[in-house]
């Protein structure tokens, strides 16, 4: 009987040391968990919206929104001319601000390209700029690190094969270009689709990630896999660039043709699922609301609200991918420059709650007022407290459970007190909180991490 219970006591406390050991332990098969790997623990990206767009200033869309005709809006290809662009500094800045990855417009839904295309002539180099500034970007992120993703916009609103009678085509309205659709040639528009990808997956080295942008087959006359010719497309890049990380909008959900889901500018309640089971996920957000550089929005997000987005991702297991709109003369605005350099600031002292990390294993209740993350590897959960409590923090479920505790941003220890006393009569008997010492006045840093070292 004694042995018996031996056992079972060994069994529970075992069963509670290590929870996981992976970041990708949710139920990926042992290809994709090891392919999804780096960018699991990277848990940071930065996007860049980046194009003739920049010169209205004011929205990405603005062709649609303005139904600007093709030919109107090509007056821009004559002034794009961004003297004073320096990919080194936006490198810069995105690895200083602790992001791991970098995904670029290489073509929005205007049709421009910011590269050097053999299939179109609406493109970078035929601007007075007059380079390759895709190829300048990858190579400035490269020199530090940093991986590469590039955006590409399956939609087209330039292309003159591109069927021009749906809901979000700029000239939707114009009688002309709706009748000019039954003589456009869909092969030739499905062939120009790989055309370009193949250039982009070729000409560039290898590249980690791809954001593809996007399909709406649900509209009247919405576009989708049988548009784009997805299958097709699907193999091509998986053939030239085995290794890539792919998003979730060629359609092709059903076939299993993505490795996440991208909610967009929404932060979900909970990990993010696909029938049920947990997916890996990233959700792409905007420091004010275009993606493309805005002269005249003011919604910008607080500093404090975008690291606490950062963190509330991570807590529920999912990636970051924080979008900049550079100006046309190539500038990341002071007011996202700021918001960058908060980042650093907290970033410097706790970013090891953050990479390689992921949700709190269930069995940890969150705590009144925090977020959880937890890394695996280490076995270290980390408790991001929103609101400082006075001179006590109660961690739910953890009796018994944790070695050490400190401060994460200046490693200074915390104790550890399980002991009831007088005045914590509202916590029940039976309840097997643990209750960590905190210093009354709160660490100077936007949003204190304690890092718990279980047993
Ligand atoms: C959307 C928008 C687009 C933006 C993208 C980012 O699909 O059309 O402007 O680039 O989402 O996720």
């Amino acid at each position: 009987m004694r042995y018996i219970r031996f056992f079972i006591v060994l069994f529970l406390s075992s069963s509670s040391l290590v929870i996981s050991q992976n970041i990708n332990d949710f139920g990926l098969n042992s290809e994709n968990a090891e392919r999804m790997q780096w960018w699991s623990e990277a848990r940071f990206g930065m996007f860049i919206h980046w194009g003739l767009y920049a010169l209205p200033a004011r929205h990405e869309w603005v062709m649609s929104n303005e139904q600007i005709s093709k030919k109107d809006y090509e007056k821009y290809v004559e002034y794009f001319e961004p003297d004073l662009y320096n990919p080194k500094e936006w490198a810069a800045l995105a690895k200083n601000a602790g992001m791991k990855y970098v995904v670029f417009t290489a073509k929005h839904h205007d049709g421009f390209s910011m590269y050097d295309t053999k299939h179109s002539d609406y493109k970078v180099t035929n601007a007075p700029i007059g380079r390759d500034l895709l190829k300048e970007l990858i190579d400035a992120f490269r020199a530090e690190d940093i991986r590469i993703g590039l955006y590409y916009s399956l939609i087209d609103w330039h292309h003159p094969d591109f069927l021009v009678n749906e809901h979000i085509h700029p000239e939707r309205n114009n009688q002309t270009e709706i009748a000019k659709d039954k003589n456009r040639n869909h092969k030739k528009f499905q062939k120009f689709l790989k055309n370009q990808l193949t250039e982009l997956m070729t000409n560039y080295g290898k590249i980690d990630v791809l954001f593809a942008d996007f399909s709406y087959p649900h509209k009247k006359n919405g576009k989708g896999k049988a548009y784009w010719n997805s299958e097709d497309l699907y193999s091509q890049i998986r053939k030239l660039q085995p290794n890539i990380i792919l998003n979730d909008r060629l359609d092709l959900e059903e076939e299993g043709g993505w490795d996440y889901k991208s909610p967009e500018q929404f932060m979900p309640q909970n990990w993010v699922t696909y029938k049920g089971e947990k997916v890996p996920w990233e959700t792409c957000q905007t420091f004010s609301g275009s993606w493309g550089y805005h002269r005249d929005q003011y919604s910008w997000k607080s500093h404090r609200q975008t690291i606490v987005m950062l963190i509330e991702t991570v807590s529920k297991g999912g990636n970051l991918l924080l979008n900049v709109g550079p100006t046309a003369r190539g500038v990341i605005q002071s007011e996202a420059v700021e918001r960058l350099e908060a980042t650093h600031q907290w970033m410097k002292y706790n970013s090891r709650s953050i990479y390689g990390c992921t949700a709190a294993p269930a069995e940890f209740e969150t705590p009144d007022n925090c977020l959880l993350t937890y890394n695996p590897k280490t076995n270290r959960l980390y408790v991001h407290v929103l609101e400082w409590p006075f001179k006590t923090l109660y961690l739910p479920g953890l009796a018994g459970k944790v070695k050490y505790a400190q401060i994460l941003n200046d490693a200074s220890e915390l104790k550890l007190n399980t002991k009831k006393g007088a005045w914590l009569d509202d916590i029940k008997e039976g309840d097997n909180g643990l209750k960590i010492t905190i210093p009354v006045r709160a660490p100077s840093i936007e949003v204190p991490v304690i890092e718990i070292f279980l047993k």
